[in-house]
């Protein structure tokens, strides 16, 4: 998979994509990221990317020449891309989005800045509008930085083994059962007998039952919804 991300502020996301998983799978060759710089697309002396906006108002536009010089010039004939506006106004990002959007061939993430984005780059340049949650961000870099993280560990091969993601919270539409590891007990606190007792098949069940108390305490809405995100995962 191909993810270009394009940005006012290459560094804010250069190290976000230098570690772990996301290291891994780059240089495995499962994904290939590339940040590039807004306003190396711009053309006059200052590297303007922003301007008063028509109508009065506080605050700056981003202008929509660079954004389209940037995406055009990124475009190799034949893959256009999928293209993503990172904003608060965007379809709320949930895994079932994060499949979706891992499902592409090759994502161009634009990260606006908060206070807006001429509106004729919404119309004719992006394909999808996508929001990380309800608040808001000075900008789109936090949020890009988590859909590439929640799109790369998707690919294949990009995990250790399909199991982790399979296993995982939301990819069967609860949340994840209590783990422990070594001490058994630390501080007075002991691990639960059953996981010590090395009957597997009563720690599976034991598991199931602590996924759905907790979802049902924590995220009943979860249950409400029955959404069931498990079969395009992995
Ligand atoms: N830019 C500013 N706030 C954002 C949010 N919540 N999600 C995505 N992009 C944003």
């Amino acid at each position: 998979m191909r993810i270009d991300v394009i940005t006012i502020f290459p560094p804010l996301l250069a190290g976000a994509f230098e570690h772990s998983i996301i290291k891994r799978a780059r240089d495995g060759g499962i994904v290939d990221i590339q940040i590039h710089d807004l306003r190396e697309y711009t053309d006059d002396r200052h590297r303007t990317v922003d301007d008063s906006p028509y109508g009065g108002g506080a605050g700056m536009v981003m202008k929509p020449e660079p954004w389209f010089r940037a995406v055009e010039s990124l475009r190799p004939q034949g893959n256009p891309g999928h293209v993503v506006l990172l904003t608060p106004q965007g379809r709320r990002l949930e895994q079932r989005l994060v499949q979706e959007m891992a499902a592409e061939e090759r994502l161009i993430i634009l990260c606006g800045r908060y206070e807006g984005v001429d509106e004729r780059i919404r119309e004719h340049l992006v394909d999808d509008e996508v929001s990380i949650g309800d608040y808001i961000l000075s900008g789109g870099e936090p949020a890009a930085a988590v859909l590439v993280d929640a799109v790369v560990r998707l690919q294949p091969g990009a995990l250790g083994s399909s199991h982790s993601v399979v296993e995982e919270s939301f990819s069967d539409g609860l949340l994840e059962y209590p783990q422990y590891t070594r001490p058994p007990e630390f501080r007075g606190w002991r691990v639960p007998e059953i996981l010590l007792s090395g009957d597997h098949g009563a720690v599976e069940r034991w598991r199931r039952e602590q996924q759905i108390e907790r979802t049902r305490t924590r995220r009943p809405d979860l249950l409400l919804t029955g959404d069931d995100v498990s079969e395009t995962t992995s």
